[in-house]
């Protein structure tokens, strides 16, 4: 059964970059995930550190902390049904070489480092990572 659920999406610094903020956001809506709340920051490469520390045995933890700090994201939460699933279908492969036709990573992403989007891998983690930038 479908149920509504949020999860949390970066618009990393490659497409901020570039203004590909209207374009990606216009994907969620058009997809059913509407946007309950949005903000751009830029954050600390201690705070991206503690965003991904599920990553930090990874050999590319420090490049991914330095890359999400280098310059502003735009922090989004989207609600729909099913929302964390359809998130990353919608996303596509974490590496744009071998993420399918259409989806964000596809469309925009540069490299598996500067693949433009983060979206939640499961109910869970959203909470977490929702409650990480939008702390009320
Ligand atoms: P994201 O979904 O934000 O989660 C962690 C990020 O690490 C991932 O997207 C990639 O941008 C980045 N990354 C860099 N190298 C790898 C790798 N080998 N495997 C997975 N993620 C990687």
């Amino acid at each position: 059964m479908s149920k509504i659920e949020q999860t949390l999406s970066i618009i990393k610094p490659d497409a901020v970059e570039r203004n590909l903020i209207d374009e990606i956001k216009n994907i969620y809506t058009k997809n059913n995930l509407a946007i309950k709340d949005s903000k751009k920051i830029h954050i600390t490469k201690e705070e991206a550190a503690e965003f991904y520390k599920v990553h930090q045995s990874k050999p590319f933890y420090n490049d991914l902390c330095t890359y999400l700090s280098s310059s502003p994201i735009v922090v989004i939460i989207l609600e729909g049904e099913d929302a964390v699933s359809k998130n990353r279908k919608i996303m596509g492969s974490t590496n744009p070489k071998d993420a399918e036709e259409k989806t964000i990573r596809k469309l925009y992403g540069i490299s598996i480092d500067k693949n433009s989007v983060h979206g939640s891998d499961s109910v869970e983690n959203a909470k977490k990572e929702i409650k990480f930038f939008f702390k009320n």
